[in-house]
């Protein structure tokens, strides 16, 4: 019988002692068994725009017999001044837990104040529902994640901060290669370090897609221009030029799986034959989003 439950998801390593729990519950859900939490009122705050998990979490919200509540903050009295700290301590009566994407300072008060279960739907910082998912994905591929390398290729950003956290707390080993400054978080580099000391992953950062790629049985990539950071799109474009997975870059891989969390940007950070390609698993990601996010919810709600 499962016992934990665990109240936040606002960074992987909140669920650092669950990810096995998380796992046989998706792939419970993903053989069909079912799964309540009868009535709970869940909240949606999305402030930047989302396909797959907005969606996905509603519709795990209704396979859960729950209520999901999306709630458009333009139409809230946030829009005429109202502080994050009162708007949060209101919610708190009427919803049993939020999913919440926007500004991650933003993230973190509503969780001071609200003091019920939270999940990051991506903040600048990290997007842990995505990374909890690929690596549910990738143990799809693998029997020890110890023997398997995943190399990530492009910009440091909150998916690649939450992969490089979910990576070393199973076990997997992670390459990163990255253009110089758009190295990811060091404080989370400094965590993974401590964290593939017990798991016994292996991290390298590098600025060399080769030395990342090399040997790799999983190549993943992400968009140069996240949502936060429109107004750099013209110096990012420029200086992630070289940072593309490509049938070149491919070949120095271990006939890779390629892997992109979504939206891609055909051309940019991925050309469209190799993520159309059948080493592409996209759409298994996108499929485990569902049990994974179901999973989740049951855990922490049930
Ligand atoms: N991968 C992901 O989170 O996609 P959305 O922005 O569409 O939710
Ligand atoms: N890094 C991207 C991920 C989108 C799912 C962004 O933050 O826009």
């Amino acid at each position: 019988m499962i016992k934990n439950r665990f109240n936040k998801l606002i960074s992987v390593l909140d669920a650092k002692d669950f990810i096995n729990d998380i796992f046989k519950i998706a792939d419970e859900i993903k053989n069909g068994k079912k799964y309540s939490i009868d009535g709970k009122i869940i909240g949606l705050i999305f402030e930047r725009p989302s396909t797959r998990t907005r969606i996905s979490f509603e519709a795990a919200i209704y396979k859960l017999n729950a209520h999901p509540l999306f709630i458009d903050t333009k139409l809230t009295q946030l829009s005429r001044g109202e502080p994050i700290k009162d708007f949060a301590r209101v919610l708190k009566y009427y919803l049993d837990a939020l999913i919440y994407r926007g500004s991650h300072n933003v993230l973190v008060e509503i969780d001071k104040y609200f003091g019920k279960p939270i999940i990051n739907a991506l903040s600048e910082m990290e997007h842990p529902c995505q990374a909890i998912t690929d690596i549910y994905t990738i143990r799809e591929y693998v029997d020890d994640f110890n023997k398997a390398k995943l190399a990530y290729v492009g910009d440091g950003n909150n998916v690649c901060n939450s992969l490089i956290l979910a990576a070393t707390i199973v076990g997997l080993n992670i390459s990163i290669a990255t253009p110089k400054g758009y190295e990811p978080n060091e404080r989370i580099i400094e965590i993974a370090r401590k964290l593939s000391e017990k798991s016994g992953s292996r991290i390298l950062i590098t600025n060399d897609v080769i030395e990342a790629v090399k040997d790799a049985d999983f190549v993943y990539t992400d968009t140069w221009v996240s949502m936060h950071q429109e107004h750099e799109k013209e110096k990012r474009l420029k200086d992630f030029k070289g940072y593309q997975i490509n049938r070149e870059i491919l070949k120095y891989t271990n006939d890779a799986k390629v892997m992109h969390c979504l939206p891609a940007y055909r051309g940019y950070e991925i050309t469209e034959d190799v993520l159309e390609s059948e080493n592409s698993i996209v759409f298994k990601q996108v499929e485990n989003r569902l049990y994974i996010e179901e999973a989740i919810l049951y855990l922490m709600l049930k």
